[in-house]
């Protein structure tokens, strides 16, 4: 009996992590506990913890006379909606959530577990950084970590909530993982703080402006969600994980869907007459998918392509589309780079893919060609044509020059190409085809104006149209917009079993 005591007594003094002045310390920040936020993610009662009475080796500093059970991090698996995870998450409480010899060892012990049994894993971090009282070995165990990311990298799904600081090299964790949450107010990520930046660049900024959730949402795309606080990060997570399997291998979930009238009559008339207006993509997605089953990521980088899961008669889907309410939906260097990441995920994890196109083209200028739109851009191409996931291609409007390519044509392997009646598929807008091709004539006649708008309709009649395209077999068919969905559930039905053998090599080498 004394023996299980003792158990009780120990296990009592880990559940409490750094003390109960901690715990409060850390609730005052508005922060919830590593335990609480396990307790928010994983179904009641499905934790298992691995490596509660783990402590640290460390015998410098003093640190032999601090040992807290389970040393900052409590590691190990459970269950969301009846789906394994395997989770670690950062006890800021003990040594403030810093990373030593032995903290890293539990996370990689999770992580070699979730490998093996093909399940995703969770990290909410929440740390100081390396356990400075360690020095290297610490480091040590930041790399084994970063390796088994690396490895884990499109074999199980990875995701990283960043709950507090995440500074120094311990942000290229997160950084390789396939989805990073912030929370607003409390979580920052960047390499090196306010403190060195002032002294490196003499530039004055707060945590919060240099590497706050929404600097990392909206300017560097380096987090997916920006969340309010820590309650809507956890719930976002699980969200997300309902549109993903558990690994390469296998399937999202499918969610029970019964047939009924998929007809969408708004699509009808969302193209607006004029081709240079503006309309909201989202709106088209809300139509086309299962009712509140959109899920978009990056929302607030990037906003001239939208990209996103979905359900689609219940089944996962990713999607792609060109936003004309941003920029005209023009392709540049920061969509192409957001596009490519997601698709290449989806692609990763047999998630068949949506393309919506209304794209004028790719955006000109020194600031785009020097910063390498080039090869940015081709990112897009390669990822889109890399990939073996069903793929569609919907054109809504535009589809001009190279972006026609890029956007899922039916050259780099789309496996259906449908094209509204209001698709315009050219090589460039009517006025600047017109100013080219016919110079000569223009510059000729008396009223060089009258002349170039009269070329401009000529060209436009030609080519602003989805039929050309049509005609050769690049656009398998033109549809009316309101059947889209029914087309597309029968289409990805079609497409269920599709297989890709792909040519033998160790692996591409997309234009990074
Ligand atoms: C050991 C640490 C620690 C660390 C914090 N603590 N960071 N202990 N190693 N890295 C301890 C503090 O001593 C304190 O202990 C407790 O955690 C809480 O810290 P506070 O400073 O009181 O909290 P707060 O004011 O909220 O500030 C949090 C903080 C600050 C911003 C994270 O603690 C901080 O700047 N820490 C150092 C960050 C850092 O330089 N880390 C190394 C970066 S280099 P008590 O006993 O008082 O509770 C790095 C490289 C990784 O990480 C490379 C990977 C390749």
């Amino acid at each position: 009996m004394d023996k299980i005591s003792l158990l009780n007594k120990k296990q009592q003094e880990a559940v409490l992590g750094g003390g109960a002045k901690r715990i409060d310390a850390q609730h005052k920040k508005g922060k919830l506990t590593a335990r609480e936020r396990l307790q928010l993610l994983l179904d009641e009662g499905s934790f298992e913890e691995i490596g509660m009475l783990v402590t640290h080796r460390s015998q410098d500093f003093g640190m032999e006379k601090e040992v807290y059970l389970g040393d900052g991090v409590v590691t190990g698996y459970g269950t969301i909606n009846g789906r394994l995870v395997y989770v670690f998450s950062q006890d800021f409480t003990v040594f403030g959530g810093s990373l030593s010899e032995t903290h890293a060892e539990k996370i990689c012990k999770i992580m070699d577990l979730a490998m093996q049994n093909g399940a995703p894993v969770i990290g909410l971090n929440d740390s100081g950084g390396a356990r400075i009282q360690e020095g290297v070995v610490s480091l040590g165990g930041y790399a084994d970590i970063f390796h088994r990311n690396v490895q884990a990298s499109g074999v199980i799904p990875q995701i990283s909530a960043v709950m507090g600081p995440c500074a120094g090299g311990a942000v290229y964790s997160p950084a390789i993982t396939d989805f990073i949450m912030m929370v607003e107010n409390t979580s920052y990520m960047f390499v090196t703080g306010p403190n060195v930046v002032k002294t490196v660049t003499h530039e004055t900024v707060t945590s919060e402006e240099l590497g706050g959730a929404q600097t990392h949402a909206s300017k560097s795309g380096v987090t997916h969600f920006a969340c309010a606080n820590e309650v809507e990060c956890i719930e976002n997570i699980k969200r997300l994980l309902s549109y993903i399997p558990q690994n390469c291998e296998e399937d999202a979930p499918v969610y029970a869907y019964e047939q009924a009238d998929e007809t969408r009559a708004k699509l009808d008339n969302i193209i607006p007459d004029n081709p240079n207006q503006p309309y909201d993509i989202k709106e088209v997605i809300e139509e086309l998918v299962d009712g509140n089953s959109f899920l978009e990521v990056h929302k607030d980088y990037a906003e001239n392509i939208i990209v996103g899961f979905a359900r689609l008669g219940g089944r996962s889907i990713g999607i792609v589309a060109n936003q004309p309410a941003s920029l005209a939906g023009v392709l540049d260097i920061n969509a192409s780079k957001k596009g490519a990441r997601f698709t290449r995920f989806c692609d990763a994890f047999n998630i068949p893919l949506l393309v919506l196109v209304d794209v004028p083209g790719f955006l000109p200028g020194t600031d785009q060609e020097w910063n390498g739109i080039i090869i940015n851009g081709a990112k897009l191409l390669y990822a889109l044509s890399e990939a073996t996931v069903p793929k569609i291609t919907v054109i809504t409007r535009k589809a001009y020059g190279g972006a026609y390519d890029v956007m899922n044509s039916k050259h780099i392997g789309a496996d259906l190409n449908y094209a509204w009646p209001t698709a315009e598929i050219a090589v460039m807008g009517a006025k600047g085809a017109a100013e080219i091709i016919f110079k000569k004539e223009i510059a000729e006649a008396a009223d060089h104006e009258a002349k170039w708008k009269e070329k401009e309709m000529e060209y436009m009649e030609k080519f602003a149209n989805p039929y050309g395209a049509a005609s050769r077999g690049f656009v398998d068919e033109v549809i009316i917009p309101s059947a889209t969905r029914a087309k597309l559930i029968k289409a990805y039905k079609m497409l269920e079993h599709k297989v890709v053998n792909a040519p033998k090599r160790k692996h591409g080498n997309i234009p990074l």
